[in-house]
């Protein structure tokens, strides 16, 4: 086994998910640790980042989630201490967590991306509703675990529902309602691992689906058929390479009443809980937790 020397796993920090990443970094510490690796938590909202030099740590494994942890922030910091780290690098981290400008890259390449409008104070927005039809969804483009998504049912309100969003984070975007089913697929390393099948038991994946409800339906090996499946892990790995992600990173998929698939957003720091997407994925092709955590591990790396 390679030696990553003292680890630390990086977990916490200062984002909404904070708790998320917390049994995620949990889950990972002792997953190393089996496996012979010098695994440490380590939280920066505890601790300040410079004491990862001072307290001899060579290696750290990412997974705080969202602002600073996901978005480029502790990437960059990383980076200026030479400190090689797992995942995607600054620019990547940057734009998974920018939905609009994610999108403008997919749709660059001609990956498939749910038509989409962005929406400002002196937009026509009933244009915007005939152009995208009824309902529609509007969400900002830099927030995240369903914060601020809304689906917009009845005709004349998308401006008062512009309104209510227009304070968080980044463009406010109005996306055509894709129907005909939710689902994810891992990347690790450059390979498209098997799609999940996400069916929420609310109207659409909320964040009560998401973090508060049992009933939340994750179906791994997902119904698509072989086609569909080898098309949908063609187009993570397209997807995450168009961006420049590295690492074990999830795409996100909607799919529509005639089959078509498109690409919804990428995390570019997947949940890694004993019941997160990536693991369950992972397991059907033989991968189990802690041998998925020593391949992320791997990928670590400065510049
Ligand atoms: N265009 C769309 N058509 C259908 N459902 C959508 C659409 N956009 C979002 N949703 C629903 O809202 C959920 C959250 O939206 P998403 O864009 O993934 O934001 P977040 O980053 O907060 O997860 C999705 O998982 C899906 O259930
Ligand atoms: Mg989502």
């Amino acid at each position: 086994m390679q030696n990553f020397g003292k680890v630390a796993v990086l977990m916490g920090g200062f984002s909404s998910e904070r708790e998320i990443s917390l049994n995620s970094g949990a889950a990972i510490v002792a997953a190393l640790k089996q496996k012979g690796i010098d695994a440490h938590p380590f939280d920066p909202k505890e601790i300040p980042l410079e004491e990862l030099k001072k307290q001899g740590f060579q290696t750290a494994f990412n997974i705080l989630h969202g602002t600073y942890g996901e978005d480029g922030a502790i990437q960059g910091a990383l980076e200026v201490m030479g400190i090689p780290y797992t995942g995607s690098g600054v620019a990547a981290s940057a734009i998974g967590m920018d939905k609009y400008r994610c999108k403008l890259i997919w749709q660059a390449l001609g990956l498939p991306v749910p038509e989409f409008a962005v929406l400002h104070d002196d937009s026509d927005f009933d244009a915007v509703e005939q152009q995208l039809g009824l309902p529609m969804f509007v969400k900002p483009a830099a927030e995240g675990s369903s914060v601020g998504v809304v689906k917009v049912k009845e005709t004349g309100r998308l401006k008062s529902v512009y309104q209510e969003l227009k304070h968080l984070q980044g463009e406010i975007i109005a996306e055509r309602f894709i129907g005909g089913g939710e689902y994810s697929c891992p990347v690790l390393c450059g390979r498209g691992l098997p799609s999940i099948r996400i069916i929420p038991a609310t109207e659409f994946y909320d964040y009560e689906a998401k973090y508060n409800r049992d009933d939340t339906v994750y179906q791994c090996p997902s119904d698509l058929n072989e086609d569909d499946e080898a098309l949908m892990r063609t187009l993570a790995v397209k997807g995450a390479q168009a961006i420049g992600a590295e690492g074990c990173v999830r795409v996100d998929f909607l799919k529509d009443d005639s089959g078509k698939l498109y690409l919804l957003e990428i995390n570019t720091l997947p949940g890694m809980t004993g019941h997160s997407l990536v693991p369950k994925s992972a397991a059907q092709v033989g991968v189990d937790f802690a041998d998925l955590c020593v391949e992320i591990l791997k990928t670590a790396h400065v510049g």
